[in-house]
C-alpha cells in the first residue's frame, strides 16, 4: 500500500517551514479559510505528480520574496521507504530526487506515487471546454501507462512544430512537402496509438464511473460517457493528407487527438445542459472516485486520495455514503480538508478508521 508518512514544506506558498506526520488511514486538515489547507494538498500533489494541480508556473508556488521552495516527502510503498525531494529555484528550475538520486526526466516519476485530487472546481470539467476534459483523462492514463505519457509528450511536441511549419509555409508562400512528411508520418502513428489507448482506457473506466454514480445517487438515471474523436483508426492517414489545404489555411493541424472530447451524459442527455447542480456534483465526484479505482484496478496501487472542501458541496446523505466507502478501506490513504472542524468531527466520529486531525 502507498502511504505518505511525513512531509516537510519549506517556503512553499504560505508555509515558511513546517513538518507534518500523517495517519496511514484518514487525515483531516481543518482551519479557517486562507490558512493553507488547499496548499498542503497541493504540496502532496506536487510531490506525487511533479507539478501543482493549479498553476503550472512552478515559481508561483515559492513563498513570496524567497528564492526557492523545497518539498520533502517520506513515502512507503510495498514495505519499502522512499524519500522524494522536490525543489524549485527561480531561474534554475525544478529538481526532483528519489532517495537522493536526481531523476533524468521528471516524467519517469509520474505513476510511481499515484494521487487523485478532488476539489470544488471539478464541476468546471462539465461546464468548460474540451481541454480540461482531455487533461483529466490524460492525467489519469499517464499515471497508469508510462508509454502513453511519453507518446503524448512526443505528440504535443511534433504538433507544435507542425503548426509552426504551417505558419511558415503560409507566410512565406512556399511548401516543403518532404519536411512536412517528416512530421506527418510520426504524428499519424501517434494519433492512432493514442486514440486506441484512450478508447481502451474508457472500457475500464466507464463501468467504474457508472457504479460510483449509481452508488452516490441511488440511481434513478443512467449515466454514460462517450469518446468523441475525429481520428478514424482505419483511414486516418488519407484523411490527414486530404486535410492539408485546410490546415494550411488555418495554420494549424485540424485533425487529431488534440481535438478529442469526452461527452458526459445521463439518460442520453448532456449533463452540462440538462443536469441539475446536484447531478453535476455527483457526476464529478463519481469521475474522481472512478479515477482512483481505475488506477488501483490497472496498477494494483491505491492512489493517495485528496479531498479538498468537498463537504461544502455535498448534501449530508452523499457525504455519508462517500465516508462509508472510505471507512471500508476502499481508497487507501485519504486526506480531507474542511473549514468547519465541528462538522468534520461529528461526521467522522462514527468511523472505524484511524483519524488524524490536523489543525492549521
Ligand atoms: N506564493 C505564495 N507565497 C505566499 N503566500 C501564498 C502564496 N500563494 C498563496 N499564498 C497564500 O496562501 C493562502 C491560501 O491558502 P489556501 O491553501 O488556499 O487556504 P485554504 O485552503 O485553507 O482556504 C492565501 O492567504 C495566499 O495568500
Ligand atoms: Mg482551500
Amino acid at each position: 500500500m502507498l502511504l505518505l508518512q511525513k512531509l516537510t514544506l519549506l517556503n512553499f506558498k504560505n508555509y515558511e517551514e513546517v513538518t507534518f506526520t500523517f495517519s496511514s488511514q484518514l487525515n483531516c486538515i481543518v482551519g479557517e479559510n486562507g490558512v493553507g489547507k488547499t496548499n498542503l494538498l497541493d504540496a502532496i500533489h506536487f510531490l506525487c505528480l511533479t507539478k501543482s494541480a493549479f498553476s503550472h508556473i512552478d515559481t508561483q508556488h515559492i513563498r513570496y520574496e524567497n528564492p526557492f521552495f523545497m518539498l520533502q516527502g517520506w513515502f512507503e510503498k510495498e514495505n519499502k521507504s522512499y524519500q522524494i525531494d522536490c525543489s524549485v529555484q527561480k531561474e534554475k528550475g525544478k529538481i526532483l530526487k528519489i532517495n537522493k538520486k536526481e531523476y533524468d526526466k521528471l516524467a519517469e516519476h509520474i505513476g510511481q506515487f499515484p494521487c487523485i485530487l478532488m476539489m470544488p472546481y471539478d464541476t468546471d470539467l462539465i461546464r468548460e471546454g474540451s481541454e480540461l476534459r482531455r487533461k483529466f483523462f490524460d492525467n489519469v492514463i499517464s499515471q497508469i501507462d508510462k508509454i502513453y505519457l511519453q507518446d503524448l509528450m512526443k505528440y504535443n511536441h511534433l504538433l507544435k512544430q507542425r503548426n509552426a511549419l504551417l505558419t511558415q509555409f503560409a507566410e512565406g508562400n512556399y511548401i516543403d512537402k518532404d519536411l512536412l512528411q517528416s512530421y506527418d508520418v510520426p504524428l499519424m502513428l501517434l494519433n492512432i496509438e493514442l486514440c486506441q489507448k484512450r478508447k481502451d482506457f474508457l472500457k475500464d473506466f466507464v463501468p467504474l464511473l457508472q457504479q460510483y454514480y449509481h452508488f452516490l445517487s441511488e440511481g434513478k438515471e443512467v449515466i454514460s460517457l462517450e469518446y468523441e474523436t475525429n481520428v478514424s483508426l482505419t483511414d486516418f492517414s488519407s484523411a490527414f493528407q486530404t486535410c492539408f489545404a485546410k490546415d494550411l489555411a488555418a495554420q494549424r493541424t485540424t485533425l487529431g487527438i488534440h481535438k478529442d472530447d469526452y461527452a458526459f451524459k445521463f439518460n442520453d442527455l448532456a449533463v452540462a445542459k440538462f443536469g441539475s447542480q446536484g447531478q453535476q456534483k455527483t457526476y464529478v465526484i463519481a469521475l474522481r472516485l472512478a479515477q482512483a479505482a481505475v488506477i488501483e484496478q490497472l496498477t494494483g496501487q491505491k492512489p493517495l486520495l485528496l479531498l479538498d472542501d468537498i463537504f461544502d458541496k455535498l448534501d449530508e446523505n452523499r457525504i455519508r455514503k462517500l465516508l462509508a466507502k472510505i471507512d471500508d478501506g476502499e481508497f487507501g490513504q485519504v486526506f480531507i480538508t474542511d473549514a468547519r472542524p465541528e462538522r468534520t468531527q461529528s461526521l467522522l466520529q462514527a468511523l472505524r478508521r484511524e483519524v488524524k486531525m490536523i489543525s492549521l
